[in-house]
């Protein structure tokens, strides 16, 4: 979701900039992180998950429960996420043994598990290329996508489709809130056709009913879409 400091008008919507993510993430317990694994990605993730051992991208992680999920049953997770935090916390909490290092290219910094199946770069995703590990099987995205600003969408998906190997299927959700004054709309199957163009199919997956918490910010639906490369 487009989280935003102040709301101005109907149709400008301030960007959440990166300290200010950081600045959240000094809760313990951020609003957006959700403890429970998301009834979508219950219900939805064998379209992704099409054999074992694959390798996923989580953009934007934030310290997302389902990246365990994947790597206990037996996936390579790889996520992104600017709060070092979490990054942290996500290792700690699940007592997954890691280690450190500096990135090399690009500020940031690298958080490995001992057996290397788990990986989270604390740097800014728009810095992040396939260079720095490789093209993807499969991608869940949930609040990355949904959390960029209407004119940052179009160089967010440029990222995505570069790390997307020949058959990945990317999960994509959307909080629809349209009734809201102070959030970005969603974006539509044809905006998502469009954006992502030549090479990829999206399907509309399905749409549920939002949880209580989101209804308050404007949110009735969320929405599951399926981004496969071809
Ligand atoms: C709405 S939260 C979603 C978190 C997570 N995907 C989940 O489902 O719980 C968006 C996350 O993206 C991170 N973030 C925002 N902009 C970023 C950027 N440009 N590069 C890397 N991380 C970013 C924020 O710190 C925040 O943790």
């Amino acid at each position: 979701m487009a989280h935003n400091d102040q709301h101005q008008d109907d149709h400008h919507h301030p960007k959440t900039t990166l300290e200010t993510w950081k600045e959240y993430w000094k809760t313990p317990d951020v609003w957006f992180n959700k403890p429970d694994l998301n009834e979508l990605f219950i219900n939805y993730h064998q379209r992704m998950l099409t054999r074992s051992g694959m390798k996923i991208f989580v953009p934007l992680c934030g310290k997302a429960v389902e990246m365990k999920w994947l790597l206990d049953h037996g996936h390579k997770v790889v996520g992104v996420e600017v709060a070092p935090v979490p990054c942290k916390t996500f290792f700690e909490e699940n007592c997954i043994s890691y280690d450190v290092k500096d990135m090399a290219g690009i500020p940031g910094e690298k958080y490995e598990s001992l057996d290397h199946n788990m990986v989270i770069y604390s740097c800014d995703f728009f810095r992040f290329t396939a260079d720095i590990c490789g093209e993807f099987d499969g991608i869940w995205d949930s609040g990355g996508l949904n959390s960029m600003a209407v004119e940052d969408r179009e160089a967010y998906i440029h990222v995505i489709r570069r790390l997307m190997g020949k058959g990945c299927v990317n999960l994509t959700i959307f909080i629809n809130l349209d009734n809201s004054m102070t959030y970005e709309k969603s974006m539509t199957k044809e905006e998502l056709e469009k954006a992502f163009g030549e090479g990829f199919i999206v399907e509309d997956v399905k749409e549920i009913e939002a949880p209580e918490r989101f209804k308050s910010i404007g949110c009735d639906t969320l929405q599951l879409f399926a981004i496969t490369k071809i």
